[in-house]
Protein backbone atom coordinates (compact mmCIF):
# COMPACT_ATOMS: atom_id res chain seq x y z
CA UNK A 1 0.00 0.00 0.00
CA UNK A 2 0.80 3.72 -0.61
CA UNK A 3 1.37 5.83 2.25
CA UNK A 4 -0.30 8.82 0.43
CA UNK A 5 2.36 11.29 3.23
CA UNK A 6 4.98 10.17 0.93
CA UNK A 7 3.52 11.11 -2.37
CA UNK A 8 4.47 14.81 -3.88
CA UNK A 9 2.79 16.56 -6.45
CA UNK A 10 4.62 19.16 -8.38
CA UNK A 11 3.97 21.08 -11.44
CA UNK A 12 6.10 20.42 -14.60
CA UNK A 13 8.24 23.61 -15.17
CA UNK A 14 10.17 24.26 -18.41
CA UNK A 15 13.34 22.94 -17.14
CA UNK A 16 11.73 20.22 -15.09
CA UNK A 17 13.90 16.89 -15.38
CA UNK A 18 11.72 13.44 -15.68
CA UNK A 19 12.83 10.13 -15.84
CA UNK A 20 11.14 7.79 -18.00
CA UNK A 21 7.64 6.78 -17.64
CA UNK A 22 5.50 4.00 -18.28
CA UNK A 23 2.02 4.00 -18.01
CA UNK A 24 1.37 0.85 -20.68
CA UNK A 25 -0.17 3.28 -23.15
CA UNK A 26 2.26 5.00 -26.06
CA UNK A 27 0.82 7.93 -26.38
CA UNK A 28 0.41 9.06 -22.72
CA UNK A 29 3.44 8.13 -22.12
CA UNK A 30 5.15 10.42 -24.69
CA UNK A 31 2.90 13.46 -24.25
CA UNK A 32 4.74 13.77 -20.96
CA UNK A 33 8.46 13.42 -22.73
CA UNK A 34 7.73 15.31 -25.77
CA UNK A 35 4.94 17.48 -25.80
CA UNK A 36 3.66 18.79 -21.84
CA UNK A 37 6.18 20.94 -21.34
CA UNK A 38 5.18 22.98 -25.23
CA UNK A 39 1.73 22.83 -23.81
CA UNK A 40 2.74 25.09 -20.84
CA UNK A 41 4.67 27.50 -23.09
CA UNK A 42 2.37 27.91 -25.11
CA UNK A 43 -0.93 27.93 -21.87
CA UNK A 44 -2.59 25.07 -23.40
CA UNK A 45 -2.21 22.74 -20.46
CA UNK A 46 -0.77 22.75 -17.45
CA UNK A 47 0.89 19.48 -16.36
CA UNK A 48 1.38 18.01 -12.54
CA UNK A 49 3.47 15.34 -12.04
CA UNK A 50 3.43 12.69 -8.63
CA UNK A 51 6.64 11.56 -7.46
CA UNK A 52 6.70 8.89 -4.57
CA UNK A 53 9.79 8.37 -2.43
CA UNK A 54 11.65 10.13 -5.72
CA UNK A 55 10.00 8.04 -8.23
CA UNK A 56 7.46 9.20 -10.96
CA UNK A 57 4.55 7.38 -10.60
CA UNK A 58 1.52 9.45 -12.25
CA UNK A 59 0.89 12.27 -13.82
CA UNK A 60 -2.24 14.88 -15.35
CA UNK A 61 -2.73 17.65 -17.49
CA UNK A 62 -5.26 20.25 -16.68
CA UNK A 63 -7.00 23.02 -19.25
CA UNK A 64 -10.06 25.49 -19.07
CA UNK A 65 -12.81 23.01 -20.64
CA UNK A 66 -17.11 24.05 -21.03
CA UNK A 67 -19.80 20.97 -21.76
CA UNK A 68 -21.77 22.74 -24.51
CA UNK A 69 -25.49 21.58 -24.99
CA UNK A 70 -25.52 23.57 -28.82
CA UNK A 71 -29.03 22.78 -29.67
CA UNK A 72 -31.74 24.77 -31.88
CA UNK A 73 -35.38 24.09 -31.66
CA UNK A 74 -37.82 22.36 -29.67
CA UNK A 75 -36.98 19.36 -31.49
CA UNK A 76 -33.59 19.15 -31.36
CA UNK A 77 -32.81 15.76 -29.63
CA UNK A 78 -30.02 17.83 -27.64
CA UNK A 79 -32.69 19.86 -25.74
CA UNK A 80 -34.20 16.93 -23.91
CA UNK A 81 -30.76 15.66 -23.49
CA UNK A 82 -29.58 19.14 -21.74
CA UNK A 83 -33.19 19.14 -19.97
CA UNK A 84 -32.28 15.86 -18.21
CA UNK A 85 -28.74 16.75 -17.60
CA UNK A 86 -30.03 19.94 -15.64
CA UNK A 87 -32.16 17.86 -13.45
CA UNK A 88 -29.82 15.21 -12.82
CA UNK A 89 -27.48 17.66 -11.78
CA UNK A 90 -30.03 19.63 -10.16
CA UNK A 91 -29.88 23.08 -11.94
CA UNK A 92 -32.74 25.44 -11.33
CA UNK A 93 -33.66 26.70 -14.44
CA UNK A 94 -33.33 30.54 -13.48
CA UNK A 95 -29.46 29.10 -13.72
CA UNK A 96 -29.59 26.43 -16.79
CA UNK A 97 -27.63 28.00 -19.22
CA UNK A 98 -26.52 26.05 -22.88
CA UNK A 99 -22.93 26.47 -21.71
CA UNK A 100 -21.51 25.35 -18.27
CA UNK A 101 -17.67 26.17 -17.16
CA UNK A 102 -15.80 23.14 -16.63
CA UNK A 103 -11.93 21.93 -16.35
CA UNK A 104 -10.85 19.45 -18.40
CA UNK A 105 -8.45 16.39 -17.53
CA UNK A 106 -6.45 16.29 -20.60
CA UNK A 107 -4.30 13.81 -19.61
CA UNK A 108 -3.89 10.91 -16.52
CA UNK A 109 -1.64 8.23 -16.35
CA UNK A 110 -0.49 5.80 -13.82
CA UNK A 111 3.02 4.10 -13.46
CA UNK A 112 2.30 0.84 -14.40
CA UNK A 113 4.10 -0.60 -11.29
CA UNK A 114 2.16 1.38 -9.25
CA UNK A 115 -1.68 1.25 -10.66
CA UNK A 116 -4.20 -0.14 -8.38
CA UNK A 117 -3.06 1.57 -5.22
CA UNK A 118 -5.31 4.45 -5.25
CA UNK A 119 -2.85 6.69 -6.82
CA UNK A 120 -5.85 7.95 -9.65
CA UNK A 121 -8.14 8.42 -7.26
CA UNK A 122 -6.09 10.32 -5.12
CA UNK A 123 -5.38 12.31 -8.47
CA UNK A 124 -9.05 12.75 -8.94
CA UNK A 125 -9.07 14.75 -5.28
CA UNK A 126 -6.45 16.91 -5.60
CA UNK A 127 -7.80 18.11 -8.73
CA UNK A 128 -11.00 18.59 -6.65
CA UNK A 129 -9.74 20.17 -4.06
CA UNK A 130 -7.61 22.55 -6.10
CA UNK A 131 -10.47 24.17 -8.22
CA UNK A 132 -12.60 23.82 -4.95
CA UNK A 133 -10.84 24.97 -2.55
CA UNK A 134 -10.30 28.89 -3.31
CA UNK A 135 -13.41 29.44 -5.61
CA UNK A 136 -11.25 32.23 -7.68
CA UNK A 137 -13.10 31.44 -10.62
CA UNK A 138 -16.18 29.63 -11.24
CA UNK A 139 -16.35 25.88 -12.56
CA UNK A 140 -19.17 23.77 -12.20
CA UNK A 141 -17.58 20.56 -13.67
CA UNK A 142 -14.46 18.42 -14.34
CA UNK A 143 -14.58 16.57 -17.76
CA UNK A 144 -12.47 14.13 -19.21
CA UNK A 145 -12.34 12.11 -22.88
CA UNK A 146 -12.15 8.69 -20.83
CA UNK A 147 -10.68 5.90 -22.64
CA UNK A 148 -12.65 2.37 -23.32
CA UNK A 149 -10.20 1.06 -20.15
CA UNK A 150 -10.42 3.73 -17.75
CA UNK A 151 -14.62 4.03 -18.19
CA UNK A 152 -14.73 1.59 -14.88
CA UNK A 153 -12.35 3.50 -13.01
CA UNK A 154 -14.11 6.85 -13.49
CA UNK A 155 -17.13 5.61 -12.76
CA UNK A 156 -16.01 4.45 -9.25
CA UNK A 157 -15.14 8.06 -8.65
CA UNK A 158 -18.57 9.38 -9.33
CA UNK A 159 -18.04 10.26 -12.97
CA UNK A 160 -20.83 10.09 -15.61
CA UNK A 161 -21.35 10.02 -19.34
CA UNK A 162 -22.27 12.92 -20.80
CA UNK A 163 -24.40 11.69 -23.62
CA UNK A 164 -25.35 8.10 -25.16
CA UNK A 165 -24.36 9.50 -28.41
CA UNK A 166 -21.03 8.47 -28.26
CA UNK A 167 -21.60 4.79 -26.86
CA UNK A 168 -19.68 2.46 -28.61
CA UNK A 169 -16.70 4.56 -28.77
CA UNK A 170 -13.25 4.05 -27.72
CA UNK A 171 -13.32 7.43 -25.84
CA UNK A 172 -16.34 8.80 -23.98
CA UNK A 173 -17.38 12.23 -22.92
CA UNK A 174 -17.55 11.75 -19.22
CA UNK A 175 -17.69 14.90 -16.40
CA UNK A 176 -18.30 15.14 -12.73
CA UNK A 177 -20.48 17.57 -10.54
CA UNK A 178 -18.20 19.27 -7.97
CA UNK A 179 -21.66 20.74 -6.73
CA UNK A 180 -21.97 17.39 -5.15
CA UNK A 181 -18.51 17.83 -3.07
CA UNK A 182 -20.46 18.13 0.70
C1 LIG B 1 -6.87 4.39 -15.26
C2 LIG B 1 -5.78 4.70 -14.23
C3 LIG B 1 -5.49 6.21 -14.24
C4 LIG B 1 -6.31 4.29 -12.84
O1 LIG B 1 -5.35 4.64 -11.85
P1 LIG B 1 -5.11 3.71 -10.58
O2 LIG B 1 -4.28 4.45 -9.60
O3 LIG B 1 -4.62 2.38 -11.03
O4 LIG B 1 -6.63 3.54 -10.04
P2 LIG B 1 -7.12 3.38 -8.53
O5 LIG B 1 -6.20 2.45 -7.82
O6 LIG B 1 -7.30 4.73 -7.93
O7 LIG B 1 -8.54 2.68 -8.76
C5 LIG B 1 -9.74 3.14 -8.17
C6 LIG B 1 -10.82 2.14 -8.44
O8 LIG B 1 -11.02 2.06 -9.86
C7 LIG B 1 -10.84 0.70 -10.29
N1 LIG B 1 -10.13 0.74 -11.56
C8 LIG B 1 -8.88 1.21 -11.77
N2 LIG B 1 -8.58 1.09 -13.08
C9 LIG B 1 -9.65 0.54 -13.67
C10 LIG B 1 -9.95 0.16 -14.98
N3 LIG B 1 -9.05 0.36 -15.97
N4 LIG B 1 -11.17 -0.38 -15.24
C11 LIG B 1 -12.08 -0.58 -14.24
N5 LIG B 1 -11.84 -0.24 -12.96
C12 LIG B 1 -10.65 0.31 -12.68
C13 LIG B 1 -9.99 0.04 -9.23
O9 LIG B 1 -10.21 -1.35 -9.21
C14 LIG B 1 -10.47 0.71 -7.99
O10 LIG B 1 -11.67 0.11 -7.54
P3 LIG B 1 -11.92 -0.25 -5.98
O11 LIG B 1 -11.99 1.08 -5.29
O12 LIG B 1 -13.20 -1.00 -5.99
O13 LIG B 1 -10.73 -1.04 -5.56
C15 LIG B 1 -4.48 3.89 -14.50
O14 LIG B 1 -4.79 2.53 -14.51
C16 LIG B 1 -3.77 4.24 -15.80
O15 LIG B 1 -2.93 5.13 -15.80
N6 LIG B 1 -4.11 3.55 -16.91
C17 LIG B 1 -3.43 3.74 -18.19
C18 LIG B 1 -3.69 5.09 -18.78
C19 LIG B 1 -5.16 5.45 -18.83
O16 LIG B 1 -6.01 4.69 -19.27
N7 LIG B 1 -5.47 6.69 -18.38
C20 LIG B 1 -6.80 7.24 -18.43
C21 LIG B 1 -6.89 8.09 -19.65
S1 LIG B 1 -8.52 8.75 -19.84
Amino acid sequence: MIDFNFLSIAKLEPDTELEPFDCGDVDLNSFLLDDAKNYYEDFLGVTYFAEYNQKLVAYYCLFNDKIVFDFSGKDDPLRSQWKSFNKKNKIHFKKQRKTYPAVKIGRLAVNSDFKGNSIGSYILEIVTTMITSTRDIGCRFITVDAYKDAFGFYLKNGFEFLSSEDEGDNTRLMYYDLKRIP
